[in-house]
């Protein structure tokens, strides 16, 4: 696996083999790789004939300074997990690359940028994410990009650009990876206290509350929140937002009547987690 850090040797480096009609994923990434991402990188290497993993903390998207100099920085770690999963390049540029003095434009996201993690990180945070993958499309111009089902807001505003903005690419999203104890893989996971951790699996457990109530028959969006919501109290954990929503629109839902979308967020400590689950109720077959 190579390393590149401008968007001139990217494009070198990946002129071969898009002359030869080879075909290119790409799994954008801010770095402190784990499962999560590691999935990502080795579904792209089984589906694409060169995989390419840009590492970039895009400052942009933070809406809190200290967070953003906070997230770990472990190059040579992420190169070697990247490598190990099947990358062949990594481009980590640097920010001047990718924000050069004069650098003046964005992309504004709509109504889905606007509630869960837009309402708590503000209107910029999807208008941060938006700009940066769309820059990353065009930089490495891949038949497929890879996200993940983790981020489930962030992979509806990233399929909405693709569409309205006609950017020829194919998007993939992942399942979410989680730890044996179900918290989904996280690079905040590592700011976990040793008393905190074992009360983070509070989200994944109101998802699974969730998931049992629908299953056994409840279809009313108040019931199933109140069974997530105790979920996590036994954990003496307060969700920031615990939000049942339209798995396309994210349009609050008062019932259940074919697939929706359960959002988590919740502070463990200091450390701000977030979790997600597509239920589906017995009866529907899909979409409604
Ligand atoms: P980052 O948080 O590094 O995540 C990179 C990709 O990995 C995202 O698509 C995310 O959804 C996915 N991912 C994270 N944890 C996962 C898990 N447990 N299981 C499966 N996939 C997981 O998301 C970003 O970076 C940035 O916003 C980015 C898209 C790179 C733009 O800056």
């Amino acid at each position: 696996m190579r390393t590149v850090r401008t968007v001139a040797k990217l494009r070198a480096a990946l002129g071969d083999a898009r002359g030869a009609g080879s075909s290119i994923g790409l799994v954008p990434t801010m770095g402190a790789l784990h499962a999560g991402h590691e999935s990502l990188i080795r579904r792209a290497h089984a589906e694409q004939d060169v995989v390419v993993v840009s590492l970039f903390v895009n400052p942009t998207q933070f809406d809190d300074g200290g967070d953003l100099a906070a997230y770990p920085r472990d190059e040579s770690h992420d190169a070697a997990r990247a490598a190990d999963a099947g990358a062949d390049l990594l481009f980590a540029p640097a920010a001047s690359e990718v924000y050069p003095p004069g650098f003046c434009t964005a992309v504004s996201v709509g109504g889905l940028g606007e509630p869960l993690e837009g309402a708590v990180r503000g209107p910029g945070h999807f208008a941060g994410v938006a700009t940066v993958v769309l820059k990353l499309l065009n930089m490495v111009q891949p038949t497929t990009a890879y996200f993940g089902q983790k981020d489930a807001q962030q992979a509806l505003v990233v399929r909405c650009l693709v569409r309205d903005l006609d950017v020829p690419v194919e998007i993939a999203v992942c399942p979410t990876v989680r730890e044996p104890d179900g918290l989904a893989m996280s690079s905040r996971n590592a700011r976990l206290g040793a008393e905190e951790r074992p009360r983070a699996v509070a989200l994944d457990r109101a998802l699974r509350a969730a998931e049992s109530s629908v299953a056994a028959g409840e279809r009313e969006a108040s019931s199933v929140l109140g069974r997530a919501r105790a979920a996590m109290a036994a954990h003496a954990v307060e969700p920031e937002y615990l939000a049942l929503v339209h798995t396309d629109t994210l349009a609050p839902l008062d019932r259940i009547d074919g697939e929706a979308l359960l959002a988590v967020a919740a502070r463990v400590g200091e450390t701000r987690l977030i979790d997600n689950v597509t239920l589906t109720p017995p009866s529907s077959n899909g979409r409604s």
